[in-house]
């Protein structure tokens, strides 16, 4: 049973959480989302500059709001990876810090591992081996979860992750950032069927498309597209229905790739992750076609989908209780492979 403090600054939301292996006992967001609505998206160094004012604040929180003393932790964790490197530098200092202050355990935790763990917050009986739909701002693959550490990617974007889709439409159609929680609110009122738009295949050499593999930049054009024919012609641009219409489009693309590598790989677990497992239209796709495929579809509580510690602290403790720690001379990197994740042990 361990109990593990994290901190999460990979991108614009200083988080920090204490979890007792799949209880959450605090979880501080401090987000940075005002900061950066001005400039359209993430300014990495505004990122870590902000990450820095708030992290000893934040840490001060989860542990008041846990009630516990830095002895009653079994280990500090940090994300290390992918991320804005400025960023992941500040929250793994402060835990490398702590870590070494109060003579403890140090995890460092792949980012979109700590998105898989998301789930074990709603379902702490949670086993693999599961297939995991992971879809948040800069990723979108399919993850064949065989167990903690072990990961195998059976599909991926080949292009624009689906959130990032989701943030550049929006930009287009002038709704602001972060795009997905008001294209998802937009589309509640608009007709998901107002516009036939393409769902990005990926072709294969010997005829045929990828089943698994996705691709979203060219239906973001398709939107673009149909932007400036719709103010060519001086209509006042249906936003709602244009956003139900995009949303729409990504759910059911995203829905069949998860649906046909579930039953191919004979996997009877769909668990989703990521900013994008917020979206309520892919939700209702994933849950209705679930029915007829004899598949649970999992989702993270709606605060667990965006980035949060919580879900990194339940991956560290997961670890943790296996006897993976992490040496202190470990540093941030940008990119990380979900397959690399063992090295980051001894
Ligand atoms: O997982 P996350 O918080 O950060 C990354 O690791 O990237 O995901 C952020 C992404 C953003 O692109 C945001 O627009 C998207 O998740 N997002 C949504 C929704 N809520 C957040 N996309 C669609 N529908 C939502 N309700
Ligand atoms: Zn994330």
């Amino acid at each position: 049973m361990a109990t593990v403090l994290a901190v999460e600054t990979s991108c614009d939301e200083t988080a920090v959480a204490i979890v007792k292996n799949r209880e959450v006992c605090s979880n501080v967001v401090a987000s940075q989302i005002a900061v950066h609505q001005q400039y359209g998206g993430v300014v990495p160094e505004v990122a870590s500059r902000a990450h820095l004012e708030q992290v000893n604040r934040a840490i001060a929180i989860a542990m008041q709001e846990a009630h516990l003393t830095p002895a009653d932790l079994d280990g500090i964790a940090a994300t290390c990876a992918p991320g804005l490197v400025g960023a992941l530098l500040v929250g793994l200092t402060s835990a490398k810090t702590l870590a070494m202050l109060h003579h403890k355990p140090f995890i460092g935790v792949h980012h979109l591992e700590g998105h898989i763990y998301a789930s074990y917050l709603s379902d702490p009986n949670l086993q693999p081996p599961f297939l995991c739909l992971l879809v948040s701002g800069g990723h979108t693959s399919l993850i064949f979860v065989k167990d903690c550490g072990k990961y195998e990617t059976l599909g991926q974007t080949r292009d624009d992750a689906a959130g990032e889709a989701f943030d550049k439409v929006a930009r287009l159609l002038n709704l602001g950032y972060p795009g997905g929680p008001i294209i998802d609110k937009r589309a509640k009122q608009g007709n998901p069927t107002a516009f036939a738009l393409p769902e990005g295949k990926i072709s294969l050499p010997k005829g045929g498309y990828h089943p698994y593999d996705s691709s979203f930049s060219g239906l973001k054009t398709a939107v673009l597209r149909l932007v400036q024919k719709l103010e060519g012609s001086g209509v006042t641009l249906p936003v709602d229905d244009i956003a139900a219409s995009f949303q729409d489009t990504v759910a059911r693309a995203l829905t069949k790739r998860a649906i046909a590598c579930a039953r191919d790989y004979g996997l009877h677990t769909l668990v989703v992750g990521g900013g994008v497992a917020a979206n309520s239209r892919l939700r209702q796709h994933l849950q209705d076609a679930a029915i007829g495929h004899n598949l649970r579809v999992i989702f993270p509580p709606l605060k667990y989908c965006t980035d949060n510690a919580a879900m990194i602290a339940c991956a560290a403790a997961d670890h943790l209780n296996r006897g993976h720690t992490t040496p202190l001379t470990l540093g941030a990197a940008s990119r990380m492979s979900l397959t690399e994740v063992m090295q980051l042990y001894r």
